[in-house]
């Protein structure tokens, strides 16, 4: 049996995350959410203290945090808010692909000026057509000389409106399909570059989310990464490393309802009683444990593997789709255990529902999961 005892320097990171989110993100979810707005102060402090750039290495100026690290500190944060979470942990997801498929030179001259100063990125795959088809897209990289132009949109791109660079997915024939695509670095100020407005969305909304529109953007081909035709698997390995966390968000949504449903029902009384003493709801307390703590096991599980340098494609799909699955049903028990009160905005539960939502749809909708799942499992069988 694994020792999932934390150290003392995780335990520390972990209360640190906590604080964070209690005094800085918590008491500021709600305005936040019905504005909406995103709090470009809060994202400044949590970059101030480390708590953005979580995968970049030291070397280069990050936190150098280990996956299991980075999972700790993000169910915390997402216990304070969701949407928040989802635009700290953004530069995460855009950088990752220079991590994995850029040069050391590209390495140095891309990732230590977001560890040096507040910058966002944003990771550009989805497209409006092609959606979960990732193979699908049809954003054109034309030769041109020694290097592209690009040309075509993307969409449902976190942070997209206030970042100043974007890790894209682009396609030197789409008739290639993954053989085709190649990862390109595109800063927000090369011209041709037009992020969208911001989308008006049912949850997560103190993040932003819009389309980028590409028309003939000139790339140099140092800011290509990887080879010719590399984007796919960059792009996938990617995911492998970034769904892990966002089974630790889930859980950290989880948690929150959790706790918010089994406080309510101790100080909430029917037929003479606290609705505690009613075994109706103490059975869905004990689901909703149950599901929480499967939910940070399995991510735990799951980030412990990519530590350990094995392949993360199983455990990363499994960890995030069990644990989003969760945080939805959960959610929604912790509305239906509050009654009506739980259906109104001024209490806090319905908000985690609609955060919760989310998780099964990013980052590779649960169907999308399901399908990584089976076939990873199946090769096993072969
Ligand atoms: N690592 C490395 N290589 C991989 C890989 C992995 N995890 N998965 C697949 N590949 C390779 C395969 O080995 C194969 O290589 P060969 O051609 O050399 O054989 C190639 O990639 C094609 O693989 P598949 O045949 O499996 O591809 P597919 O088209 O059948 O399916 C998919 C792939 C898993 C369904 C993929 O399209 C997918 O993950 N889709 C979901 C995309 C997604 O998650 N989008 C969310 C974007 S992020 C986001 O949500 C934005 C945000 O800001 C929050």
């Amino acid at each position: 049996m694994p020792d999932f005892s934390l150290t003392e320097e995780q335990s520390s990171l972990r209360e640190m995350a906590r604080k964070f989110a209690r005094t800085e993100m918590a008491p500021k979810a709600a305005e936040c959410d019905r504005t909406p707005r995103f709090p470009e102060e809060v994202y400044r402090k949590a970059w101030e203290l480390g708590l953005m750039n979580l995968n970049v290495p030291a070397e280069y100026g990050g936190s150098g945090l280990s996956a299991l690290d980075q999972c700790l500190i993000v169910e915390e944060l997402a216990y304070g808010c969701a949407g928040m979470t989802t635009s700290i942990i953004a530069n995460c997801l855009a950088l990752e692909p220079i991590l994995l498929g850029g040069t050391e030179e590209q390495k140095r001259r891309f990732l230590p000026p977001f560890c040096a100063e507040y910058h966002l990125a944003s990771f550009c795959l989805t497209e409006p057509a092609g959606g979960s088809d990732a193979g699908a897209i049809s954003t054109r990289a034309k030769r041109h000389g020694d290097g592209y132009r690009l040309t075509g949109e993307k969409c449902f791109i976190t942070n997209a409106p206030h970042a100043s660079l974007y890790t894209v997915f682009a396609t030197v024939d789409p008739e290639l399909r993954h053989k085709g695509i190649s990862a390109f670095v595109v800063p927000r100020s090369a011209p041709g570059v037009t992020p969208g407005k911001d989308e008006e969305k049912m949850g997560h909304r103190a993040s932003s989310t819009s389309t980028v529109r590409f028309e003939e953007v000139e790339v140099p081909p140092s800011d290509r990464l990887g080879a010719e035709g590399d984007g796919f698997p960059i792009a996938m390995r990617t995911l492998d490393q970034t769904r892990t966390p966002i089974g630790a968000l889930a859980t950290g949504i989880a948690q929150a309802a959790l706790d918010h449903a089994a406080a309510y029902s101790l100080k909430r009384h029917t037929f003479g009683k606290p609705i505690s003493e009613h075994q109706a709801i103490q059975v869905k307390l004990a689901d909703m444990a149950t599901r929480v703590q499967a939910s940070r096991l399995l991510t735990w599980s799951a980030a412990a593997r990519i530590d350990r340098g094995e392949p993360g494609t199983l455990d990363s799909s499994i960890a995030k789709t069990f644990a989003s699955d969760a945080a939805f049903a959960v959610a929604d028990d912790a509305i239906q255990i509050h009654g009506g009160y739980g259906y109104m905005k001024e209490y806090p539960v319905e908000k985690l529902l609609r955060d919760a939502k989310l998780t099964q749809i990013y980052e590779g909708s649960n169907e999308i999961q399901r399908i990584v799942i089976a076939r990873e499992l199946l090769k096993r069988y072969a």
